[in-house]
């Protein structure tokens, strides 16, 4: 039997500097209002609600739709569609808060009636706050493969089937997007410091002129 390779995928990344004061205070005010939050991936720390329609949050909307537009690109796909966010939240870690290995994709989004494709296609993250050791986000290939590691399943968990995992570690003003099915977790903050950032998932929208 023959074997190919495949390369397991693609992180797009891009910096822009800024202190982010007033999207921070935007943050705080919405964790005042919205103190539970909804608990998703997250073990401990604060995981806001939807905020994509917030009007406190649409300039921080704006940039990363804008910086899509080369991912669109990367991708060729037709031009009267765009990539829109229909889902946004705010994860607010301190110490020892992770989030345990999710993917984006069986997320229970009420699908708008112009979204093209009902599942999210685009994810990502963006660091309004990120000290060092606050937790490195991985990527995964599997979490199939990821929970054969964790339930001891293996001989040899370093194996060549099993060693797909890329750490990163984010740093301030920071945009991340990946593809929605990939899988990642997010490391303990090991610092007392608040590690705070916004994800969201897009979808591809019709072209309103
Ligand atoms: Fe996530």
């Amino acid at each position: 039997m023959n074997k190919i390779n495949l390369s397991y995928d693609t992180l797009w990344n891009i910096s822009c500097k800024g202190d982010f004061e007033e999207l921070k205070s935007s943050i705080y005010e919405e964790k005042n209002k919205d103190e539970h939050g909804r608990i998703r991936s997250n073990s401990g720390g604060w995981h806001s609600n939807d905020v994509s329609n917030n009007n406190n949050f649409q300039h921080i909307k704006n940039f990363i739709e804008s910086c899509t537009k080369e991912v669109h690109k990367d991708l060729e796909i037709i031009d009267n569609l765009e990539f829109k966010i229909d889902d946004m939240w705010i994860n607010i870690n301190n110490k020892s808060n992770f989030n345990h290995i999710h993917d984006h994709v069986a997320l229970d989004i009420p699908a708008p009636k112009t979204r093209i494709i009902k599942s999210s296609i685009l994810s990502g993250v963006f660091y309004v706050e990120c000290p060092e050791n606050s937790g490195n986000i991985a990527f995964y290939s599997s979490s199939k493969r990821k929970t054969l590691v964790d339930m001891n399943f293996l001989k040899n968990p370093g194996n060549n089937y099993f060693h797909d995992i890329n750490t990163m570690t984010p740093k301030k003003g920071e945009l991340y997007i990946w593809f929605s099915d990939l899988p990642h977790s997010v490391m303990p903050n090991k610092t007392d410091d608040d590690r705070i950032s916004i994800s969201f998932n897009m979808s591809l929208f019709p072209i309103q002129n």
